[in-house]
């Protein structure tokens, strides 16, 4: 059996992050530069996204650029936001065509100009759409996010909007960039590193992580795939016991 069929269609998560990562890596085992590898990575994530698509996830978060990568060199700072603009371009309308909605989390505005009116456009192009919510991950890092988050909630309690001791999560949930996204379920990590990177901290609190040794531009469909199906096979207990869960065992 086809691994797309092995997965129960009723427990697909419906929130995927992905920290897509080895795209270097990817490119100096075929010695070529860095570069290359960030080219070949748009590959992996059509297929994803398709991916997503045929088995129903809702929303798939990936992890595209975070704050800390503006300390790379400026060359591969430089390509990788032209490589963004010309992505999400030349994409666009296949996406549309796909019924997929984009969508951005980070902060936008550190963007270069060009790179944040050609994701706004597409944005905008694609709202409409009721499929897959695509999220990119840009200039963003969660220690940014919540940060941003305590000083809006500070200035709230500060014009007297509400009190510090009634604060609940749904306020703090409300400040994060994620605010009208479920939390993910499942939480990918290629390339073989075992570390969040600052990402969605709080969101995943209790997601199931999965790492895989594939550099991302080698991460395909069944990739996505195995992941779900291992996903599956865990029991996610939410600090209950098993027993709890399943009584009749
Ligand atoms: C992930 O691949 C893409 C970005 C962070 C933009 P890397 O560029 O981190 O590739 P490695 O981890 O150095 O191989
Ligand atoms: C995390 O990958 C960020 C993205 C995938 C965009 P990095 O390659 O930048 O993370 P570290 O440096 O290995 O933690
Ligand atoms: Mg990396």
């Amino acid at each position: 059996m086809s691994l797309i069929d092995q997965i129960d269609k009723q427990k697909v998560p419906q929130h995927i992050a992905i920290i897509m990562d080895g795209n270097g890596r990817w490119a100096k085992q075929q010695g070529e530069n860095r570069i290359y590898g960030h080219y070949e990575g748009v590959n992996s994530v059509r297929a994803v996204v398709e991916a997503c698509g045929e088995v129903g996830v809702k929303y798939v978060t990936l992890y595209a650029f975070s704050t800390e990568n503006w300390n790379r060199p400026k060359e591969e700072v430089d390509a990788l936001m032209e490589l963004l603009v010309s992505t999400i371009s030349a994409e666009t309308p296949e996406l549309n065509k796909k019924n997929v909605r984009l969508q951005a989390i980070g902060n936008l505005e550190s963007l270069p100009p060009a790179c944040l009116e050609e994701l706004n456009e597409s944005i905008s192009i694609t709202s409409k759409n009721t499929g897959l919510t695509l999220v990119l991950a840009l200039s963003y890092s969660s220690k940014w996010e919540l940060l941003t988050a305590v000083q809006q909630i500070a200035k709230d309690v500060q014009n007297g909007l509400m009190q510090a001791d009634e604060i609940t999560e749904k306020h703090v949930q409300n400040y994060l960039c994620t605010k009208n996204i479920p939390d993910p379920e499942l939480m990918i990590r290629t390339s073989g590193e075992h570390r969040i990177s600052n990402f969605l901290l709080w969101q995943l609190a209790y997601a199931e992580f999965y790492f895989t040794e594939k550099f991302w531009p080698d991460f395909r469909k069944n990739d996505l795939f195995e992941a779900i199906l291992n996903y599956q096979n865990r029991e996610r207990r939410f600090g209950k016991t098993s027993e709890q869960l399943t009584p009749s065992k």
